[in-house]
């Protein structure tokens, strides 16, 4: 079977996404990386390229030169799927005219800087018939995918609360100093969009939750902070999530919970059992119930699921982590291109970021007008 022609967009050497998802696409030999631009400043772009071992002939000095020649070249030859792993202000100009070229996408997330520009994408995904693929990186996890499967065979019941919490503390040092503030893109309204934290991570949570329970949020309430009155975006939050008028949670999402690093935590509580899992200890499931001793469930073994067996490449005791997940994704992404048959949510779709894009939204209104609850019906 030929590879798939990848490319890609941002990610250089200076990144921190690049390296996971040069990594991810070929965990399962599925991809080939055949170009890109992958840095701005040309010359950087070049070197890069020759340093991953990637051909510079078809290394372009900006996006629309690569359009522009990818789509001169042969159906055989030209790059079908591109990965966008720019700053969010670029996934929406780079993702349209990715899908009204021809290409499919996989893009970081958040999906864009807007719900309404997410709305436009996911109408030219439709027109174009394209693969779309939002990286929220933690759906790949496999003990993350067994609760998935584990809560829809109705292992613990009826769901009752939702609560996700992803605390960083990477910000604070920068947050209290106002030159370095200036350095970094996620606290630039221009690069970032409306929202800092609950755009990078909060969205991260909220897709969780769906993901998990199957179910869609109906409504939230949300208290942000922004530490100082000429930092305009957030840096903390805590979003009250309604599914129904019994089906409740929360997302509390930090990047000033100072000493934190990636503290992404799930807790899904049912009538019957709850399920536990911590990103940073990710080889762990929790099954807890009131009349049971906590049980610990562990990828690689006969017991667990088909889904979260297919997304583990070793027997059990050898431990999965970020860069497996993404593989797991890229893995999705493959057969959705290849026309194989994939496990339900093998990959995150156009839908989660255009919901992410609204979720984003509605958090940021709700704290500005005085902690509202407001609808997400699209
Ligand atoms: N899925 C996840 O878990 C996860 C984690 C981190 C970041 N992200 C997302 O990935 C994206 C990138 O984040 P990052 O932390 O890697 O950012 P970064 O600033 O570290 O890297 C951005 C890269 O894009 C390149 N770039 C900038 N403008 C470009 C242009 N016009 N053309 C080509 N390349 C360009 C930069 O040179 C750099 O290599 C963001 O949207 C972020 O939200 C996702």
């Amino acid at each position: 079977m030929s590879k798939i022609r990848l490319g890609i967009l941002g990610g250089g050497g200076d990144s921190l996404i690049g390296v996971l998802h040069r990594v991810a696409c070929n965990m399962y030999d599925r991809y080939e990386i055949l170009g890109g631009v992958f840095n701005p400043i040309y010359e950087e772009n070049i070197n890069f390229a020759k340093q991953i071992g990637v051909n510079t002939n078809r290394v372009y000095v900006d996006f629309d030169t690569f359009v522009e020649e990818e789509i001169k070249k042969t159906k055989e030859e030209r790059i079908e799927v591109v990965s966008v792993l720019t700053p969010n202000f670029l996934h929406f100009p780079m993702a349209k005219k990715l899908l009204e070229n021809g290409f499919h996408v996989i893009c970081e997330k958040p999906l864009t800087t807007s719900y309404k520009e997410a709305l436009e994408l996911e109408e030219l995904q439709k027109k174009y018939n394209a693969i779309f693929a939002v990286t929220y990186t933690y759906t790949g996890y496999p003990m993350v995918r067994h609760m998935k499967h584990m809560i829809s065979r109705g292992e613990i019941g009826e769901i009752q609360k939702v609560d996700v919490q992803y605390y960083q503390g990477w910000i604070n040092p920068v947050i209290h100093d106002p030159e370095l503030r200036k350095k970094v893109w996620r606290l630039d309204p221009k690069k970032a969009g409306i929202s800092s934290c609950i755009g990078d991570i909060g969205t991260h949570a909220f897709q969780m939750t769906e993901y998990l329970t199957g179910m869609e949020v109906k409504s939230i309430l949300s208290d942000l902070n922004m530490l100082y009155d000429n930092n305009t975006l957030d840096l903390d939050g805590t979003v009250l999530i309604r599914f129904s008028d019994t089906v409740k949670g929360v997302i509390r999402a930090s990047q000033i919970a100072t000493g934190e690093e990636n503290g992404l935590t799930v807790a899904v509580y049912g009538k019957k059992g709850a399920f536990k899992w911590e990103q940073e200890n990710p080889n762990i499931l929790y099954h807890i119930t009131d009349d049971q001793p906590k049980r610990i469930i562990k990828p690689g073994h006969s017991y667990v699921s088909d889904v979260s067996a297919d997304g583990t490449k070793l027997p059990g005791g050898h431990p999965e982590g970020i860069f497996d997940a993404m593989g797991n994704i890229y893995k999705g992404v493959a057969k959705a291109l290849s026309g194989e048959t994939a496990f339900d949510g093998e990959y995150p779709t156009m839908n989660d970021g255009v919901r992410g894009m609204l979720f984003i939204e509605k958090v940021i209104e709700s704290h500005k007008n005085g902690n509202l609850w407001l609808s997400l019906d699209k």
